[in-house]
């Protein structure tokens, strides 16, 4: 895929944040792009504001991290466009806390926000994206590279994500999908990002400090650019670059870092 013009592309969590981004810089390249989230009003609103762009795209609210949900979904987009090019996983929930404190339905929730969230869209997609030989890219994180204190949930669904993704690409590798993943830095957040608390809540997430954060469009366009050149693996910014380099190749230093540098 030299180009997405045309081509139909879902991207799952696109009501907001860098999957709203990503979706947005799709469909100003010509793509049919569907959008997802949970919460319809709140995917009304982004496809209103698309609306207000001139740009059109197919907004489905559905949970994905459930199989039916997915599957009514992937439906939804057969029957409007009869197939399905790409398929950006990028839906995923943030939580932040010591692992004794944590409620275990709050670490299950988040934990299969990364993994079930990603894996049941590729289930229900697999065969339309066989068909075009067509391209799955995940969004991790560099919490997908090494386990980090107070990140235990995040970072387990993230890494059970690369695991996922290196078998699909061994047991797909005859049929034609492409299959990418990102591991993003830290990225701009929307003021309205929550976070889910130790007890499974749902809360606003605080600021935090912009000197390393990238624009959400410029990740936006890697992500684009990743399932066009078909890439098989990405770690984005030179801080990221060199987070992953320490975690491959120096271990004491990193384990300096994190004993040293979080707070527990
Ligand atoms: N922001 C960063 O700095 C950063 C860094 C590294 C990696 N990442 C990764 O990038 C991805 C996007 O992050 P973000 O910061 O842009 O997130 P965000 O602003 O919190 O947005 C998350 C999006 O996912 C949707 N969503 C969450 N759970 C869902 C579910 N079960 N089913 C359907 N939609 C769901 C949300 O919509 P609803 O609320 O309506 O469900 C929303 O549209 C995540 O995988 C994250 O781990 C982010």
């Amino acid at each position: 895929m030299k180009s997405v013009q045309g081509k139909v592309i879902l991207v799952t969590g696109s009501s907001r944040g860098i999957g709203k981004a990503t979706a947005f810089e799709l469909a100003k390249q010509g793509a049919r792009v569907v959008i997802n989230g949970k919460n319809s009003d709140r995917l009304q609103k982004t496809k209103e504001e698309f609306d207000s762009q001139g740009l059109s795209c197919l907004a489905i609210a559905a949970d994905v991290t459930s199989i039916d949900e997915c599957q009514s979904m992937i439906d939804q987009i057969i029957s409007n466009y009869g197939q399905l090019d790409g398929l950006i996983a990028n839906a995923g929930l943030t939580m932040e806390s010591n692992f004794e404190d944590t409620d275990p339905k709050a670490f299950k929730l988040v934990f299969d926000s990364h993994l079930y969230g990603s894996i049941y869209p590729v289930k229900v997609s697999l065969s339309h994206l066989e068909k075009v030989g067509g391209s799955v890219v995940f969004i991790s994180s560099l919490a997908g590279l090494y386990g980090m204190p107070r990140f235990s949930a995040y970072c387990s669904g993230k890494m059970a994500l690369t695991a996922f993704w290196q078998s699909m690409r061994f047991e797909k590798r005859r049929s034609g999908i492409h299959f990418g993943l990102m591991h993003i830095c830290f990225v701009k957040n929307d003021a309205e990002k929550t976070l889910i608390d130790l007890n499974g809540k749902t809360t606003l997430m605080p600021p935090r400090p912009t000197r390393i954060q990238q624009p959400q469009e410029k990740i936006a366009r890697k992500i684009i650019n990743m399932m066009k050149y078909r890439r098989n693996r990405q770690v984005i910014s030179a801080y990221g670059k060199l987070y992953a380099f320490i975690a491959r190749y120096c271990r004491p230093l990193m384990n300096f870092f994190l004993n040293n540098y979080f707070k527990t």
